[in-house]
């Protein structure tokens, strides 16, 4: 096994910024799996599958081929064959992964996939069960979170830069609401693991917070 560092935390505290920075820093793999939840979501949305229907999930997602690729380090998210790295930064994608990422089916898939990738590389790894379910036996984990003003601020800042109009007391409400089913949910919900160590990235840079990060690694 190669160094595994996992990361995990709720919607918006800068997993993805943390570990980026941490593997090129480091050299290591960044593996996004929030992207592949996504990636099952787009394709139940495009199957027109209802949220609510346990049964449709179940079935749907078994047609779902999702692989990931690096070019030029960037992670791409293939469903099916497709590049669908430009389609899943969505509320819309969002919300449905939140409702199709509690079903067994679609964890089981994407934690194997997970799993295979961490064996191979030194990677780090972020989530919301890296350190508690997927790789229970990261050299390092880490949980990291926010306040959730702070949470959607970033959030609302990054969607005005890309043009899209939105509303910040909104955000902020959906981001409750996304951390409520993320944490209580039955299967692998958002829980800090028992070795990992908490750290609340608030008042914190991106560099301070890699910079910690790092310290870790024996
Ligand atoms: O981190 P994100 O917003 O891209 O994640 C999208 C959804 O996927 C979110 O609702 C939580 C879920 N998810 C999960 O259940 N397990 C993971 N390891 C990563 C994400």
């Amino acid at each position: 096994m190669g160094i595994n560092i996992a990361i995990d935390g709720p919607a918006g505290a800068g997993k993805s910024t943390i570990a980026k920075r941490i593997a090129a820093k480091k050299g290591y793999i960044y593996v996004d799996t929030g992207a592949m939840y996504r990636a099952m979501a787009l394709y139940l949305l495009r199957e027109g599958v209802d949220p609510s229907d346990t049964a449709a999930i179940d079935a749907k997602c078994q047609e779902a081929d999702i692989t990931i690729g690096y070019e030029d380090g960037v992670q791409i998210v293939y469903l099916n064959g497709e590049n669908v790295n430009g389609y899943i930064r969505t509320e819309e994608v969002g919300r449905m992964a939140s409702s199709s990422s509690p079903n067994p089916n679609v964890r089981k898939k994407l934690v194997q996939l997970q799993q295979k990738l961490a064996a191979d590389a030194d990677v780090v790894m972020d989530g919301r069960d890296i350190g508690t379910c997927v790789l229970p036996n990261a050299q390092v984990k880490v949980f990291l979170t926010a306040d959730s003003h702070e949470r959607a601020l970033r959030r609302y800042k990054e969607l005005t830069e890309r043009g899209e109009d939105c509303d910040l007391a909104v955000i902020e409400q959906d981001i409750i609401e996304r951390d409520r089913q993320d944490m209580t949910r039955e299967l692998s919900p958002l829980k800090q693991a028992e070795d990992a160590v908490l750290v609340d990235s608030s008042r914190m840079t991106v560099e301070e917070v890699a910079d910690a990060v790092i310290s870790l690694i024996k």
